[in-house]
């Protein structure tokens, strides 16, 4: 990856897409509003900037109909071929993918009537630079929508204990040492305008979830994929895995066991 960042810290294993395309299944409720908040609808241009394995680019696509565009652009080449794979399996004519670096864009200035990004802002070194980005693709009046973590710390499992309250410090960590920060989401509204946006509108997300709800399945999947990491990162020890992982079963058994989910932001901001 460019820019100095280090690969995407969650990879693009096969895992990693099946838990990114159940995380958009869990959010695309809230996704959705934010993008009714905007007012993206049909014949609108949008760029998905860091659009992953593109499940939202798809529903855009539907959204914005055969008279809209929706161009799509993420660092990850397994990615990419992915969302490439997909257009041309569904035939979409709208839609299009480029392999790339949301701080160096080769998108042409001044052309989208909204850049959505979504868990993009949380693993990128430098956000300024992606921002600037934005606002310069943007038509004059266009309008950025960005999804992120807000305060990663205020995630809790109640009423939990020590142990499987540490695995959020630990992810936080994680994320740091790749140059990303899941408290991004407290700096975007000002950064935002000292870039030129005016801020349109700042909506709080935040969730309980109980074992067994969908939730709960997501930052369980999440487990799945970045305990182990922990370990082989040196984060945790193959102790403190086992520890997390038999009271977390504990934990479900628990009838008034729940999960508060890291609150997130989701910000409108348009161009002036
Ligand atoms: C958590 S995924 C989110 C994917 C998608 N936005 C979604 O909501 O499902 C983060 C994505 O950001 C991409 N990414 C991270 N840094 C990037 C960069 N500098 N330029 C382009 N894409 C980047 C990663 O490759 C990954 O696909």
């Amino acid at each position: 990856m460019e820019n100095g960042s280090k690969e995407y810290v969650l990879g693009s294993s096969d895992m990693e897409i099946a838990r990114l395309a159940f995380q958009h299944e869990v959010w695309s409720d809230v996704t959705g509003g934010l993008w009714r908040t905007a007012g993206i609808s049909y014949g609108d241009s949008v760029a998905d900037l860091g659009c992953g394995p593109g499940f939202a680019s798809l529903e855009l696509a539907r959204l914005v109909g055969p008279e809209g565009q929706v161009a799509s652009v993420d660092a990850s080449e397994r990615f990419v071929s992915l969302v490439s794979s997909r257009i041309t399996s569904l035939g979409l004519q709208n839609v299009t993918v480029s392999k790339g670096d949301v701080t160096a864009l080769t998108l042409e200035s001044g052309t989208f009537d909204f850049v959505f990004s979504r868990w993009l802002y949380c693993f990128l070194r430098d956000p300024v630079t992606a921002a600037r980005e934005a606002h310069r693709i943007l038509k004059p009046g266009g309008k950025l929508i960005v999804m992120d973590y807000l305060n990663y710390l205020a995630s809790r499992i109640f009423p939990g204990s020590d142990v499987l309250n540490s695995i959020f410090p630990a992810y936080l960590k994680t994320v740091n040492e790749h140059y990303g920060s899941y408290n991004i989401g407290g700096e975007l509204p000002s950064m935002l305008s000292e870039i030129g946006f005016e801020i349109v509108s700042l909506e709080p997300i935040v969730r309980i979830a109980r074992p067994g709800e969908n939730t709960w399945r997501w930052v369980e999947l999440f487990n799945e994929l970045s305990v182990p990491a922990l370990v082989e990162n040196g984060i945790w020890t193959e102790d403190q895995r086992e520890q997390f992982e038999s009271e977390w079963e504990a934990a479900k058994e628990n009838p008034g066991t729940f999960f508060f989910s890291p609150p997130m932001i989701g910000v409108v901001a348009e161009r002036s």
